[in-house]
C-alpha cells in the first residue's frame, strides 16, 4: 500500500508538518506540528496545528503517531495539544534524553524535569520498524543537527526533519549544543544511499527568491545539486563550509521558548499559583 501525504506549510516558522496515512477513514501520523507563538505578546495560538488537525477529522483519520523529527529551535511543538485533540502516541528518537541533559542545565529546570524521555510515549531506536494503520514505517538516526535526529522512511518517502533542505538551500546548521557537522555529513550519506527515486520531505524551506516555497526533492536531485552536500563534497569540505556558515548565523527567534517547550514533548510549563504559565529566558547562556 502506498502511504497519502498532506503537507501543511507554517509560514510564521517556514516550517512543513506533513500527514502520512494510509487511506481516507485510515490510519495517521503527524509529523513536527507547529504551535503558534507569539514572541511579543507571548500568545499562544492553534491556527497551524488546527488546520493540520481539520485535515485529519476530514478525512476521518485515527491519528495513531505525532512524531518529531528532533527537539526543535525554531517552533513549540504542538504535539500535546494535539494528543489532547485527537490522540496518537508521541514519539521522538532516544537521543532526546541527551537533549534533555544539556538543556536541563541551561534553564535549570528541577528535579520534577527528568532526562528519560518520558515525557514521550515512545522513543525510537535506530531502524526501529512500526507501523501506521496498514503502513510500515521506519525510524532512521541522522544526528549532526542535533545528537538526536531522527529521519522517518514511510514507503517511497522519507521525512528528513532538519538534516537536507532543498537542494539550493543546501543543510541544516549544526552549531546547536550537541550538534555536529562531520555527524551531519555521515547522516545525509546514509540518506543518499537510499534508491535515487526515493522522495524526501523536507520539514524546512527558506527559499531564494523568486522560488516559491517548496518540500519535495529525490535523493537523485540532492546528489546532483545539493550546494553543500552533492556527491563528491568530502567530509572535510562539508565541515569547513559548514562552520563558517553557522558562523555567521544569529540563534533562531523562537530557541529559547521552543527549547524548553519541545525537550517536554510540547507540554507547556505547569501555571504558577495564580493560574498562570510562564516560560524561562536564561540570559547569557547561549
Ligand atoms: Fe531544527
Amino acid at each position: 500500500m502506498q502511504p497519502q501525504l498532506a503537507s501543511f506549510f507554517d509560514p510564521g516558522t517556514a516550517t512543513i508538518s506533513h500527514v502520512v496515512y494510509d487511506q481516507p477513514g485510515g490510519h495517521a501520523a503527524i509529523i513536527d506540528p507547529v504551535l503558534d507563538y507569539d514572541a511579543k505578546s507571548g500568545r499562544i495560538a492553534h491556527g497551524s496545528a488546527g488546520r493540520v488537525l481539520d485535515f485529519i477529522r476530514q478525512q476521518h483519520l485515527s491519528l495513531q503517531w505525532i512524531l518529531e523529527t528532533h527537539a526543535h529551535a525554531d517552533h513549540l511543538s504542538a504535539a500535546a495539544w494535539l494528543q489532547q485533540q485527537a490522540g496518537g502516541r508521541m514519539a521522538i528518537g532516544e537521543g532526546i534524553t541527551q537533549v534533555q541533559q544539556l538543556f536541563k542545565g541551561v534553564f535549570n529546570l528541577g528535579e520534577d524535569f527528568t532526562c528519560d524521555g518520558s515525557q514521550f510515549d515512545h522513543l525510537f531506536a535506530d531502524g526501529e520498524v512500526f507501523h501506521i494503520g496498514q503502513l510500515t514505517a521506519r525510524a532512521v538516526f541522522v544526528p549532526g543537527h542535533t545528537p538526536a535526529d531522527m529521519a522517518y522512511q514511510i514507503g517511497d518517502m522519507v521525512f528528513v526533519g532538519d538534516t537536507l533542505f532543498m537542494p539550493d538551500v543546501g543543510s541544516a546548521r549544526c552549531d546547536f549544543p550537541g550538534g555536529d557537522a562531520a555527524m551531519l555529513y555521515q547522516s545525509v550519506q546514509k540518506l543518499l544511499t537510499l534508491p535515487d527515486d526515493t522522495r524526501l520531505l523536507m520539514c524546512h524551506d527558506y527559499p531564494p527568491q523568486p522560488r516559491p516555497i517548496a518540500w519535495q526533492s529525490t535523493v537523485a536531485e540532492q546528489k546532483q545539486h545539493n550546494i553543500h552536500l552533492h556527491a563528491g563534497i568530502s567530509q572535510s569540505e562539508f565541515v569547513a563550509l559548514r562552520q563558517a556558515r553557522d558562523a555567521t548565523l544569529d540563534m533562531p527567534q523562537l530557541i529559547l521558548p521552543a527549547i524548553q517547550v519541545n525537550i517536554r514533548a510540547g507540554q507547556l510549563p505547569a501555571a504558577e499559583n495564580n493560574g498562570v504559565r510562564y516560560l524561562k529566558i536564561p540570559l547569557d547562556m547561549l
